[in-house]
Parts: C-alpha cells; sequence; structure tokens
C-alpha cells in the first residue's frame, strides 16, 4: 500500500520543481528505524541544492531536508522493539521531506512529551549549529559581546536565544522590520541596510569592538565583522554571500571566502578566524552532535529555550515554502509538516 509521500526534485530549478510523490512505507534496515515524522525543517542549503548550486551537492532525484522530528513507527534489525513509539529528534542531512523515513538508530535523540513537534524540529539544524558555533568554537563568556548577523535568521535567532542563556551581550544585524525580534532575544538591533553598519556596531560598543563574530551573511559584512574584532577575538563564518551563490560558479564564491578565512587566520594579529559547516561536523564527530542535541532538547523541555517558527507548511505545499525562504521576509524557521 502506498502511504509515504515525499518530496522530490528530479530535476534543479524554481520551487516549481519539488514533486510530491507516493511510495511505499520503507522497511528499517540494520540499525535503522522508520519515523513517522511530525515536522521538518527547511533550511537556505535545501533551496541551494534543489537549484543545483550547492557545491558538490546531490544530483537530482534526491529528498531534501536535513533535520525532523518524528515517532518511531518499526525498528529495524539490530534495533530494540523498545524504541517503538518513542517520539525522536534527528539531523538526517538529506530526506526529511517526508512523510515517513529511516534513519539511524544511533542518529536519535529522544523528545519528552509535552514538548512541541515544531519546537523541537528548530533544534537538530539551527540550534545545534548554533550552539557549535557559540560554545565549542567562539568559546563565549558571560560578559562579552557578541555580534551575530543575520540574526532574524533561523539561525541568527537560535544563536541569540542561546546567547540569552549564556551570558553573553548580542548585537544582531537584521532588516528594520525585523528588529523587535532582535530586541525579544535581549539583543541590541543594528540595521544593516542603514548607512555604515560597521561603525554603528563599533559605537554600540563604546569604539572597543566585539569578542565574538558570528556571520551568516560573507562578503563585506564578514570583513566588517573581522575588523570589529577587539584583541583576542572570534570570528566564525558559517554561510556565504548569497550572490555568489547564485553566479555561475557557486564554488569559487566559496573558494574566495575559504581563502580569506584563511588569510585572516595565517596574519592573526591577536584574533582567529574559522569557518563552520554541521555537515562536516557530523561526518567528523558524530558524538558532538549527539550530545549537543541532547543537551539542547533537555533546555528546550525545561522551557529554557524560545525556538522562533516563521510558519508550518503542509509536505504538499513545500513549493510555497521554498517561495517564502525565498522571499527573505521570514523570522526564524520555516518547517514542513506531514
Ligand atoms: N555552516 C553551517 O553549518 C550552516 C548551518 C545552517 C545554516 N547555514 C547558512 O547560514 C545562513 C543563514 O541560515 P538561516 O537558516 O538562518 O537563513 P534564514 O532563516 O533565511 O535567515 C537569513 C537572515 O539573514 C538576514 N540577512 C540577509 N542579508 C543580510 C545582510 N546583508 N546583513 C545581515 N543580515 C542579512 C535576513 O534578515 P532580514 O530578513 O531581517 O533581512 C535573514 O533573516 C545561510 O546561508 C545558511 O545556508 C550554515
Amino acid at each position: 500500500m502506498s502511504r509515504c509521500r515525499r518530496i522530490v526534485v528530479d530535476r534543479y530549478g524554481g520551487p516549481d520543481v519539488l514533486r510530491l510523490a507516493l511510495c511505499e512505507t520503507p522497511a528499517p534496515g540494520p540499525g535503522q528505524v522508520r519515523l513517522r515524522m511530525e515536522a521538518a525543517g527547511l533550511a537556505p542549503a535545501d533551496a541551494l541544492m534543489r537549484a543545483g548550486r550547492y557545491p558538490a551537492g546531490p544530483r537530482p532525484g534526491f529528498v531534501p531536508g536535513w533535520d525532523v522530528v518524528g515517532r518511531v513507527e518499526a525498528a529495524g534489525p539490530g534495533v530494540p522493539a523498545d524504541w517503538e513509539g518513542r517520539r525522536c529528534a534527528a539531523l538526517v542531512l538529506r530526506g526529511g521531506h517526508a512523510s515517513h523515513l529511516c534513519v539511524n538508530a544511533d542518529r536519535l535523540v529522544p523528545v519528552p512529551a509535552g514538548v512541541d513537534a515544531l519546537s523541537a524540529a528548530c533544534l537538530p539544524l539551527n540550534y545545534v549549529a548554533a550552539h557549535q558555533m557559540l560554545h565549542r568554537l567562539a568559546t563565549a563568556r558571560a560578559g562579552e559581546r557578541v555580534l551575530v548577523s543575520g540574526a532574524s535568521g533561523g539561525v541568527g535567532t537560535a544563536l541569540l536565544d542561546l546567547a540569552r542563556l549564556a551570558g553573553p551581550r548580542a548585537v544582531g544585524t537584521a532588516s528594520a522590520g525585523h528588529a523587535d525580534v532582535v530586541s525579544a532575544f535581549g539583543a541590541e538591533p543594528v540595521d544593516y541596510r542603514a548607512g555604515d553598519v560597521t561603525a554603528r556596531i563599533a559605537d554600540l560598543s563604546g569604539g572597543d569592538g566585539v569578542d565574538i563574530a558570528l556571520d551568516a551573511v560573507g562578503g563585506a559584512t564578514l570583513t566588517g565583522a573581522w575588523r570589529l574584532l577587539r584583541p583576542g577575538g572570534r570570528l566564525v563564518s558559517y554561510g556565504f554571500p548569497a550572490a555568489g551563490l547564485r553566479s555561475r560558479r557557486p564554488s569559487h564564491a566559496v573558494l574566495r571566502q575559504l581563502l580569506r578565512l584563511r588569510w585572516w587566520s595565517l596574519v592573526p594579529q591577536g584574533r582567529s578566524a574559522a569557518s563552520y559547516r554541521l555537515s562536516a561536523a557530523a561526518r567528523r564527530r558524530p558524538e558532538t552532535v549527539q550530545e549537543d542535541l541532547g543537551a539542547l532538547v533537555g533546555q528546550l523541555a525545561s522551557g529554557r529555550l524560545r525556538p522562533l517558527v516563521a510558519e508550518a507548511f503542509p509536505l504538499e505545499r513545500a513549493a510555497r515554502a521554498h517561495e517564502l525562504l525565498a522571499l527573505g521576509r521570514h523570522t526564524g524557521k520555516i518547517l514542513l509538516i506531514p
């Protein structure tokens, strides 16, 4: 019986290439479980993959979707049967935009009853990336000043939320219409479209600069963030310039930025510059992703986190969700639901 629905990208293109396919419900292989999806995240990387602009991205025929929350329906060989019925979150990197999917059991983190699926679905990609950048790479401390660019987006709001909990004072760049979102997390908003942003952020810190800069935007914004670092400051770059990714050679834009970061780390002048990719962390140090996701689910369950959901769309309306992401007027995380 066909009862599984999934979003398939058969050819690269705009949101109109997304196809809702009906398929056999997948059977979990050894070490896997089948999840019935309750909520799945839509990430800018999904849109880049759909458009064929994600460097070394998948060939057509793939199902997008980096992160999911769902209930275990069936356990495969080697997985204890008592996994069945549990609600879990997972970073899957691919395949999340489906009503049912098979996931390696060692990638699952249980989600307690009472935690809503939409909030939990904000954690595996955005909050884990934010946590790893803020705490594992930049080692943020209470009292430090943190600059978050792209602060109203999915990762940006996660960074502001975690900075609010850990004690650093945050400055967040966003468009003027999204200043209230930045303020709601206790951060100081700066409109990136008005005047000399770097000078205004320097003013906010009494000309002293910032201890940590977490940059989603790249290009001139990244250079501004590097200049704003005070001695001992740490820069973490995790996004690339949108125009570069839309160009004919997106991998050149990526390479240019990575070379710039490399150059800065060769002549650091008392500062440090690093590039972060959650997919690389999940490949090289999956245990850190599990550990951080587990800790974040615990914080969510105890009411300490405030994930911001932009909107949730049924799978049938995945194209509309991609359009909303492309418009760039959302705040927080866009989700798909079955
Ligand atoms: N390296 C990793 O592991 C990793 C993980 C997750 C995401 N990412 C990347 O991180 C970036 C952000 O992801 P996301 O999910 O947060 O995206 P998102 O929800 O679309 O948010 C992006 C935000 O950037 C803001 N923005 C756009 N241009 C800006 C500028 N010039 N200056 C400051 N802010 C600007 C927008 O703010 P306004 O709407 O207020 O204009 C928007 O809210 C993407 O490039 C994504 O691919 C990387």
